[in-house]
């Protein structure tokens, strides 16, 4: 039916936050901590949290709302919804399927749990549809509410995360827009980094636990193979990505990614200082940011790459197209 556009692109960023705003500041009277180990450490300033009426259903609203505006398309034009989460308000019915009736959109609807890698695996497996023509147009979002499993008294974890949500659209292209898009995994025996489900046995833990110099290590292995990975497939030298949209987790691990690979540091984006880590939403809240600041243009290179529990990880090249 749409054998004319084989290619996919991605286009209509849109990205929203909640209501509650909380700098390094505010940690200071809840753990022991300052400003100055959490700058330091991490980059991070600020991050904003849901109130107990917002959770991701009313960020997910919000932000493909903005998408889906953005874009033009009238939703009867939209086959379906893939959502990279792991906050979901029910366990089921999923939070796609939820957004199906918000937005009065008819189609397949599915939620992925790829924890922080979450919009970059939504992304590359709404590709598979685009591409063997079993979708012209996909609303992908990236959403998470990591401050419901925070432990407020665990200072090495708490002070990390914040709650957003970003979304785009995936549709068929006549002209090549994702040159190259990959999804990895490993497995994290030593669970470095959990969250138990309701499911768990009673060994679970239902606030996030993490080794962060574990993760640290492997977050700088997964990404800087994936930069690696991204130049030699589409074959482009380091010089033609413009730009680079990582997973926000921390500024000294995108320091030690461009210091092993050949795209230099000031090439990354960061707003990981406005709203600390957003899991899933930390892709597309930066690239909306970025391209806010007219960092980003039509015919631009953006490299995306992520990382995140599971071991998760991806990363994609797409050219920029109007
Ligand atoms: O998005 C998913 C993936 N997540 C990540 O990629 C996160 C990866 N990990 C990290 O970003 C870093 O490991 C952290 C930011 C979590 C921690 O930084 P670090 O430099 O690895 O610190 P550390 O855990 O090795 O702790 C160093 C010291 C410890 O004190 P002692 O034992 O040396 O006395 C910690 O207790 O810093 C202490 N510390 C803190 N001090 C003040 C840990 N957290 C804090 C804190 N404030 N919030």
């Amino acid at each position: 039916m749409f054998s004319l556009k084989n290619f996919s692109k991605i286009h209509s960023f849109a990205s929203c936050v909640p209501s509650i705003q909380m700098s390094n500041k505010d940690f200071e009277s809840i753990v022991e901590t300052t400003d100055q180990w959490i700058v330091e450490r991490t980059g991070i300033k600020n991050r904003y949290m849901c109130t107990p009426d917002e959770d991701s259903l009313t960020l997910a609203v919000k932000t493909t709302r903005e998408t889906i505006a953005r874009s033009g398309l009238d939703v009867s034009q939209i086959s379906g919804i893939i959502v990279g989460t792991s906050s979901s308000r029910h366990v089921f019915p999923g939070l796609g399927c939820m957004l199906l009736g918000e937005l009065g959109i008819k189609g397949f609807a599915f939620d992925l749990q790829a924890a922080c890698s979450g919009f970059v695996y939504a992304s590359h497996i709404g590709r598979q549809f685009i591409e063997n023509n079993s979708a012209e147009h996909i609303l992908l979002l990236g959403v998470d509410v990591i401050s419901r499993v925070l432990d407020w008294n665990d200072r090495k974890t708490c002070i990390l995360f914040g709650d957003g949500a970003g979304s785009a659209i995936l549709s068929a292209s006549e002209h090549p827009s994702i040159l190259y898009s990959m999804i990895g995994a490993e497995p994290d025996q030593e669970l470095s980094l959990t969250v138990s489900s309701p499911w768990a046995n009673k060994h679970g833990h239902h606030k996030i636990q993490m080794d962060g110099p574990k993760v640290f290590k492997r977050a700088v292995g997964c990404l800087s193979s994936c930069v690696t990975t991204l130049l030699e497939k589409t074959g482009l030298p380091p010089s033609a990505i413009d730009i680079v949209i990582p997973h926000q987790a921390n500024g000294r691990i995108l320091q030690a990614v461009a210091e092993r690979t050949p795209i230099p540091l000031n090439k990354y984006y960061q707003c990981l200082e406005r709203y600390g880590n957003t899991s899933a939403a930390s892709i597309p809240l930066a690239y909306v940011d970025a391209e806010k600041e007219g960092l980003i243009q039509v015919g631009m290179n953006v490299m995306t790459i992520a990382f995140g529990g599971g071991m998760t990880f991806g990363g994609s090249v797409f050219n920029v197209l109007s």
